[in-house]
């Protein structure tokens, strides 16, 4: 069911998403070479509690048979890996490895998502590459985000961009709707046709999320349950924000 938020519940949307802004800031200023991405878990943690928020992401039930719910607060995925890597006290952050910090905030029952692939040091032309097209593949999205339009409208947009650029992108994960609960309907493909999917209102709440590949989109999960990681090897980028449709343009609440 795809449920419409009151001006009201934007505003506590956009408080769970102030912390969320917060954390993504402390996480920034860390990531360096030598880091541990169980410390930037730490810090993103730490930020969300001081700014009265609660991290989303823990207890969230494990799609894979087998795996138990997510204990942390963020997800860090290094290189290869795209989504749901956990952080670790063993995975130090070393110059020219990229990582995918993907986070949720609750406050006052309300949720907000967003990712973003951070250079640790300097990095390879192809990686700065990856991240600015993962970056404005969806702000391409975004721009399609306006009551009328149709969900297929940014999924295209989305994968218009990114395949003119060389990139794929991941068929098996989503964006969604987001309000009371993280996942809410409707899902956002990255991939899809112009013209199809639910009609976007005022008062949607989306969180629209490209996952790029440097090459073949095809994945696997690693024994953790959990990380997702790209079967050639190839480098990765992730970039997503909540985002609520208005009359006029979107509105993004994590940036
Ligand atoms: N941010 C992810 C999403 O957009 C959710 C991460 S799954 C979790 O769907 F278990 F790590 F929370
Ligand atoms: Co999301």
């Amino acid at each position: 069911m795809i449920t419409i938020k009151s001006e009201h519940e934007i505003k506590l949307m956009e408080e769970a998403a102030e912390a969320l802004k917060a954390a993504l800031r402390a996480i920034e200023a860390e990531v360096k070479p030598g880091v541990s991405t169980m410390y930037l878990n730490h810090v993103a943690e730490e930020a969300m509690k001081k700014h009265g928020a609660i991290p989303a992401f823990k207890g969230v039930e494990c799609p894979y048979r087998g795996g138990k719910p997510y204990k942390w607060a963020i997800c860090t995925s290094v290189n290869d890996e795209i989504i749901h890597g956990i952080p670790s006290d063993k995975v130090i952050l070393k110059e020219g490895d990229i990582v995918s910090v993907d986070l949720g905030t609750i406050k006052n029952g309300w949720c907000s998502d967003a990712g973003r692939t951070y250079g640790v040091g300097k990095i390879s032309p192809v990686c700065e590459k990856l991240i600015k097209v993962a970056k404005d593949a969806f702000f391409a999205g975004v721009d399609q985000a306006i009551v009328g339009n149709r969900v297929g409208d940014i999924s295209n947009a989305i994968q218009t961009f990114v395949e003119k650029n060389g990139f794929s992108l991941l068929r098996e994960y989503q964006g969604h709707g987001i309000g009371e609960e993280m996942h809410e309907d409707p899902g956002v493909p990255n991939i899809g046709q112009r013209g199809k999917g639910p009609r976007l209102q005022k008062g949607m709440a989306l969180a629209i999320e490209p996952m790029i590949c440097e090459g073949k989109p095809d994945v696997y999960v690693k024994p953790d349950y959990w990380t997702v990681a790209t079967i050639d090897g190839k480098m990765t980028a992730y970039y997503e924000n909540t985002i609520v449709i208005t009359d006029k343009e979107a509105k993004i609440l994590t940036i």
